[in-house]
């Protein structure tokens, strides 16, 4: 049986993956290390085929004794001993959710159901280092592949309304402060001046996001009641290296010809959702296509996707982080021909970020290359 040594499994990435690997009974599998630096020497959870102690994270022999690892630990981790593992000549399989290896021309970008075929390819050409993509573009991609595998897009451009969740844990929690803040203040001016209205309840708010003991250490700002409008660090073209990260990375989970990428850009902006990354697109097709034609190759992405049809009462029940959250289901919607002309489409799609946005292709990942 091989061995699989996992690292950053306490975390929120780490132990979505944790509890999927159970529910698929992947355990039964592999033989597992599970490993840490503040854990280590402890004893293990009691998961199928664990090794009894917990090891290490920053031992080396420890860690090249592992035919496959897994890590959610974090880029700097990624950083820190991958090449150090490498360098001591350890060849097995590196697979992780940080985005540090991404780009590398020896890497694959791990998204199977549009995929499959190039990380079988690598498989089979000795690749090593198995990536799961950004979280918004996994899940661009398990919502339109159909329209990409059918070669229809000539650019796309991508609004994101992401969660609180994919600036981590810390910032979830930070959000439901800032929350509970702003209520317990409501509910007091409330309770003062009854006859205050909405525009006046509005403005006293507003005053609290300025307050010393605001919390906002996370943030820096109020995410709770506004949104915000950057995510990441900035690139010199200007975008958040978020926005950055769509054309790039698709592209490269695409297979694209370097080239000649498909152009995709567009704002990535965090708003109060909890879990659950959504996006806005605007597609401009390279021919007219039917709208009847778009939705089924739509909803034949993947067994995942599915496509909810452009009705106000369907869109709001099914359309929403609320519904998905928790789920695997990839669905689009407001599919829509624009006022711009027939080639161009309008949708708009969500999914769990931390299931096919972050833990998902990589358990998958593993099974392949098992
Ligand atoms: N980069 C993503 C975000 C993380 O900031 O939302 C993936 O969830």
């Amino acid at each position: 049986m091989k061995k699989l040594g996992i690292i950053g499994w306490r975390g929120m990435v780490g132990s979505v993956l944790m509890e999927r690997m159970q529910q698929e009974d992947d355990f039964s599998l592999v033989q597992t290390t599970l490993f840490s630096t503040s854990l280590k020497g402890e004893k293990a959870p009691a998961y199928k085929n664990i090794e009894s102690t917990v090891l290490d994270s920053n031992n080396l022999e420890e860690l090249s004794q592992m035919d496959i690892i897994i890590t959610c630990q974090g880029g700097e981790y990624t950083k820190e001993v991958h090449p150090k593992l490498r360098k001591s000549g350890w060849n097995g399989f590196w697979v992780d959710a940080a985005s540090a290896l991404r780009l590398k021309g020896d890497s694959i970008i791990v998204l199977d159901p549009i995929n499959n075929s190039q990380i079988e390819d690598g498989l089979n050409s000795g690749i090593k280092d198995f990536v799961g993509g950004n979280c918004t573009v996994s899940l661009m991609l398990m919502g339109l592949g159909g329209l990409f595998k059918e070669g229809l897009i000539e650019w796309m451009s991508s609004m994101t309304y992401q969660a609180a969740s994919g600036a981590g844990a810390k910032n979830m929690i930070e959000l439901l402060d800032q929350m509970s803040f702003l209520s317990n203040n409501y509910e007091k001016l409330k309770e003062r001046n009854p006859q205050m209205g909405a525009l006046d309840f509005e403005k006293k708010l507003k005053e609290q996001f300025k307050e010393k003991n605001y919390p906002n250490k996370n943030f820096n700002h109020s995410l709770a009641l506004s949104l915000l409008p950057w995510i990441d660090i900035k690139m010199d073209s200007g975008q958040s290296k978020e926005e950055w990260k769509a054309q790039v990375e698709a592209n490269k989970i695409l297979g694209t010809n370097e080239l000649k990428p498909i152009p995709i850009d567009g704002t990535c902006v965090r708003i109060g959702s909890l879990r659950c990354h959504s996006q806005a697109f605007t597609i401009k097709l390279k021919k007219s296509v039917d709208l009847k034609s778009i939705e089924e190759l739509i909803a034949e992405s993947t067994p995942w996707s599915e496509v909810i049809p452009n009705e106000k009462e369907l869109t709001l029940s099914q359309l929403t982080p609320e519904e998905i959250s928790g789920t695997m289901r990839v669905p689009v919607g407001r599919i829509r021909k624009m006022s711009m002309g027939d080639n161009y489409l309008n949708a708009f799609s969500i999914g769990d970020q931390l299931l096919w946005g972050a833990a998902e292709p990589l358990r998958r990942a593993l099974r392949i290359i098992l």
